[in-house]
């Protein structure tokens, strides 16, 4: 399904200016302008670059923000992969954050084109909230995920402003989806996955888990 978000998604000049100029004011926008967005993001960025060597699969990586970061962390046969379907995206990633460690691959996260239990680590940051039929994406980053393996989301969560009567609805209109605080954590635990841990910052929501060994 087309939506303005989405089209905004596939057009080359938004994923230039993604990464240095939508993507920071649009985190602080969750935390109402304020820094507490920007810091659990770094934080997180910190965490997820850590040294070692694992798989790790970024589902909808845009032009790669995360995943080029990923990759300058890993050691050894480490590696990580990056799905979207925005081939304007993707030419973006490899012009900015192309590394030897990363690859980028053009799939639907709806139909991950990968093995049960293969990933260290899966995660979908500022993506899930586009993607119209959302909640099946999360049940396909369990499915590949290797048991003991991290399952990280970003994403929207009825916060102060989206739950004033009428703002899901235009946010929904645009093709963005507010999430109800329990939606992402109930599908995670129905997967089966334990130690869910949910930061619910302003209007959105940091989500971390593991699926069972
Ligand atoms: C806002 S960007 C997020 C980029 C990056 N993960 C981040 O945290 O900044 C959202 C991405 O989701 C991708 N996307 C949306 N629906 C998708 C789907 N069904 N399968 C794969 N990628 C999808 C879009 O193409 C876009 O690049």
């Amino acid at each position: 399904m087309s939506t303005p978000a989405s089209r905004l998604m596939g057009n080359p000049l938004f994923s230039r200016i993604y990464q240095d100029i939508w993507r920071p004011v649009f985190t602080r926008a969750f935390s109402h302008g304020s820094t507490e967005t920007a810091d659990y993001d770094k934080a997180l960025r910190a965490y997820l670059s850590r040294p070692g060597e694992r798989l790790v699969l970024d589902v909808a990586c845009g032009p790669g923000n995360y995943t080029g970061q990923i990759a300058d962390g890993l050691t050894g046969d480490g590696r990580v992969i990056g799905v979207d379907f925005s081939s304007a995206m993707l030419r973006t990633a490899l012009a900015t954050n192309r590394s030897p460690r990363a690859a980028y691959l053009r799939a639907d996260a709806h139909v991950l084109p990968f093995p049960d239990n293969t990933f260290d680590q899966t995660l979908c940051l500022a993506a899930l909230y586009l993607i119209p039929d959302p909640l099946p994406v999360l049940d396909e980053m369990v499915r590949v995920a290797a048991p003991g393996a991290e399952i990280v989301v970003f994403t929207s969560a009825a916060g102060p402003v989206s739950s004033i009567p009428g703002v899901g609805l235009f946010a929904r209109i645009g093709g963005f989806r507010i999430f109800g605080v329990d939606e992402i954590i109930d599908r995670l635990h129905r997967n089966g996955v334990r130690h869910v841990e949910q930061s619910l910052i302003g209007e959105g929501q940091y989500v971390l888990g593991s699926k069972p060994d």
